[in-house]
């Protein structure tokens, strides 16, 4: 039990609330792969935020006649009702407990949409854990309105952590990081910190396109993979690694060292497959295309000499990262070059963006 984050529940509690948020998804440039406990991570992550791919969210809250009622909840996707998201939600408010004691007292509807498209293959699960978590420290304003906004964000991105690792780093804006490292002392496995302190203006506005490789469900769950760590025969090596690759990728987004800056980053997204095709049982989850996208990237940037990278999350998407600079070039060759490798020849411009939002409160 995390002190710091636990809510004395001592007021009346309205009748109702609701309340709207939204939250950006992120992609790691540093991997989080393999973590202990309830999304304890077994080392320090880095990402970009994004802006454009963000989920939206509703909560709905309405006072129990009894407390020792059993909670409703309600969940809607596109106003459409999506029962098979209440076993997920219903177990993050049981964990959550401790910290959100007044959810108990609530019945819970929960209105959500995505930007992207549900069958994507672009997780949900970090700009949604995002969006509900900024939702539910909303409530805590309202019963404790001396919280700061500081607070309120790192109390968020704490709760998101419980419900998807990965979302932890959906609440700030731009360079987020989360997991603690040795060198960098606001640095905590239990929330992200914004990352943005002396960071060169060419990552501030860096784009992201997303390739839809595959928009299929992934064919092995984040969790598995996690825990296919355990007792990897490099698990160590690899964490070590990551702590020293957020070292060194300090130093380039420092001084703007593009170059050095992708080095590290493919060579961060090939590392975390490198680990699931060498865990027991090994799976693959890159596809064919990703390999020849991959090569097209290699290819486009020795000859134009134009910086774009390539980075993976669990799956076969394949994220384009370039500066804003090059955007037209960049975006022009996607068109012509890329697009055909992606399923239904679909891609998503994305940017860094600022973070999660409150939209409003009633
Ligand atoms: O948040 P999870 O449990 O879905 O794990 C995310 C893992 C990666 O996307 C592969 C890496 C990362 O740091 O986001």
């Amino acid at each position: 039990m995390t002190e710091e984050f636990k809510f004395q529940l001592t007021q009346n509690l309205p009748q109702e609330f609701s309340i709207k948020a939204s939250a950006p998804s992120n992609i790691a440039l540093v991997k989080y792969w393999g973590k202990e406990d309830i999304q304890i991570p077994k080392n320090t992550s880095l990402s970009f935020t994004l802006s454009n791919c963000k989920t939206t969210t509703l909560l709905k809250l309405e006072l129990k006649n009894k407390a020792s009622d059993e909670t409703q909840i309600q969940v809607f996707l596109d106003e459409e009702k999506t029962p098979s998201f209440i076993p997920k939600i219903q177990k993050f408010f049981h964990l959550i407990d401790p910290y959100c004691p007044y959810l108990k007292h609530y019945h819970a509807s929960i209105h959500t949409s995505n930007t992207f498209p549900h069958s994507s293959g672009i997780a949900s699960s970090a700009s949604g854990m995002g969006a509900l978590a900024l939702c539910l420290v909303q409530i805590e304003k309202q019963l404790q309105p001396n919280l700061s906004l500081d607070d309120l964000r790192k109390k968020a991105s704490f709760l998101a952590r419980l419900g998807s690792g990965s979302a932890a780093r959906s609440i700030d804006g731009g360079l987020v990081l989360w997991g603690k490292h040795q060198k960098i002392k606001e640095s905590s496995d239990l929330f992200a910190i914004p990352f943005n302190d002396g960071v060169h203006p060419v990552f501030t506005d860096f784009q992201d396109t997303v390739l839809l490789i595959d928009r299929g469900q992934k064919q092995v769950s984040s969790s598995l993979g996690h825990s296919l760590m355990n007792g990897h025969p490099f698990a160590e090596a690899r964490f070590a690694q990551a702590q020293d690759n957020i070292t060194e990728l300090q130093t380039y987004l420092a001084s703007g060292n593009v170059k050095e800056f992708m080095r590290l980053v493919e060579s961060e997204a090939l590392t975390l497959h490198a680990m699931m095709m060498c865990s027991r049982p090994y799976f693959i989850l890159m596809a064919s295309q990703t390999l020849e996208v991959i090569h097209k990237i290699w290819n486009f940037r020795d000859e134009t000499k134009i910086p774009v990278c390539f980075t993976l999350d669990a799956g076969a998407n394949v994220h384009l990262l370039y500066p804003r600079k090059y955007k037209a070039e960049v975006q022009n060759w996607i068109d012509k070059n890329l697009k055909q490798h992606c399923q239904d020849k679909a891609y998503i411009h994305d940017e860094v963006g600022k973070g999660g939002e409150f939209l409003e409160i009633s």
